[in-house]
């Protein structure tokens, strides 16, 4: 029998500080996380400077954690993965420092993973019988990408917004009807009161781009209805706003990822990000899916967030690839998918 491959993997693009050891690039053996999501609700959003320090005081437990609760020692392992884009640079540099320190201590192979592929990776660990090539929807707080994923470590973009990216549009809408931050969980429980009908939100189509998004317009309709029912003196139904905020997202996701899936005959497809965590755009895919006949697979809420297990599978299928990075990689923030440095 082979040998079992065991990676270690570090993430911290953005306010969290996660680490998790992966066996065979599909079980993971633990997957620590340490949000500062309450430190930065504070302030209303991720505050770069405090995000990269939190890391700094954080990562050295979350690596041990990780290792304690998967058994094993840095001895054990065979690679470290790290997340070195996108994200925040200096927070990014944390994780990437220290995937170089231990790599370098003990001469392990060091492989750099791009955050997003991570995200779309994080649907191999609960779907085992899940390989490319598939259609993913990547929806986040900075991502909105439609990726033809063709083979392990191939990826093909077919389609992105042009402006705010899902996760902004949901967190925007939520400080405007007064939910803190994060918003997107906030809106999805919100719009369950709500009627996702009330309100007629445009569904945006990039002209000459059919796989592109656009979300500006939207959010903008939304601080219009909002001004609109102040002046007139209306009774503002924030529940109403939510649901048919989210319907008009989950109707322009839907559309665009079943036209993608059309388009290049695939009949697998996955979601992935934080938003991906959101209940509507998952029942919403659940059904158009089984109305077409494409197979549809989502990770779990706590693989949707950031965190390192992803990253460990994705880091896990780069290893096997032959990736190998030196003690000169360096945090890319605008790293792009598929782009390997
Ligand atoms: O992937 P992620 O954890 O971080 C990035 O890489 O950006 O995504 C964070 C985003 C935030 O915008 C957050 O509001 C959104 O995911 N989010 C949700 C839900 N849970 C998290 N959006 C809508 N519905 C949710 N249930
Ligand atoms: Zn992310």
């Amino acid at each position: 029998m082979d040998k079992d491959v065991l990676i270690l993997a570090i993430e911290s693009s953005c306010d969290e500080t996660a680490a998790s050891v992966v066996k065979n690039g599909r079980c993971v053996l633990s997957n620590i996380i340490s949000s500062q999501i309450k430190l930065h609700t504070l302030y209303g959003g991720v505050v770069p400077e405090i995000a990269s320090r939190k890391h700094i005081e954080n990562i050295n437990q979350v690596i041990d954690d990780a290792l304690n609760e998967a058994k094993v020692t840095l001895d054990d392992i065979d690679a470290i993965a790290v997340t070195y884009g996108p994200g925040l640079v200096g927070a990014l540099l944390v994780g990437v420092a220290q995937a170089k320190a231990i790599a370098f201590a003990k001469n392990k192979p060091l492989v750099g993973v791009h955050h997003i592929e991570g995200h779309i990776s994080a649907n191999y660990i609960e779907h085992l019988e899940l390989e490319p090539p598939f259609i993913s929807l990547v929806i986040s707080g900075g991502h909105t990408h439609l990726v033809h994923v063709k083979e392990y470590g191939k990826y093909e973009i077919l389609g992105k917004t042009r402006d705010d990216a899902v996760g902004e549009a949901f967190d925007k809408v939520a400080r405007s009807i007064g939910l803190g931050y994060p918003g997107g969980p906030k809106v999805d429980k919100l719009a369950k009161e709500g009627n996702p009908k009330a309100i007629d939100f445009p569904r945006a189509v990039v002209e000459g781009a059919p796989l592109d998004f656009s979300f500006s317009g939207l959010k903008s309709a939304v601080l219009n209805h909002i001004n609109m029912c102040q002046m007139k003196n209306l009774p503002i139904n924030e529940a109403d706003i939510a649901a048919s905020f989210q319907q008009s997202v989950v109707d322009v996701l839907v559309s665009r990822s079943m036209a993608a899936c059309k388009e290049y005959g695939v009949s697998k497809f996955a979601i992935a990000g934080g938003v991906a965590a959101n209940s509507a755009i998952r029942e919403a895919f659940v059904n158009e899916c089984n109305k077409q006949g494409i197979d549809f697979y989502y990770p779990s809420p706590i693989y949707c967030t950031d965190n390192a297990a992803m990253i460990g599978v994705a880091g896990y299928y780069e290893y096997m690839g032959g990736t190998r990075h030196g003690y000169d990689l360096n945090a890319v923030p605008s790293l792009k998918i598929g782009e390997r440095l």
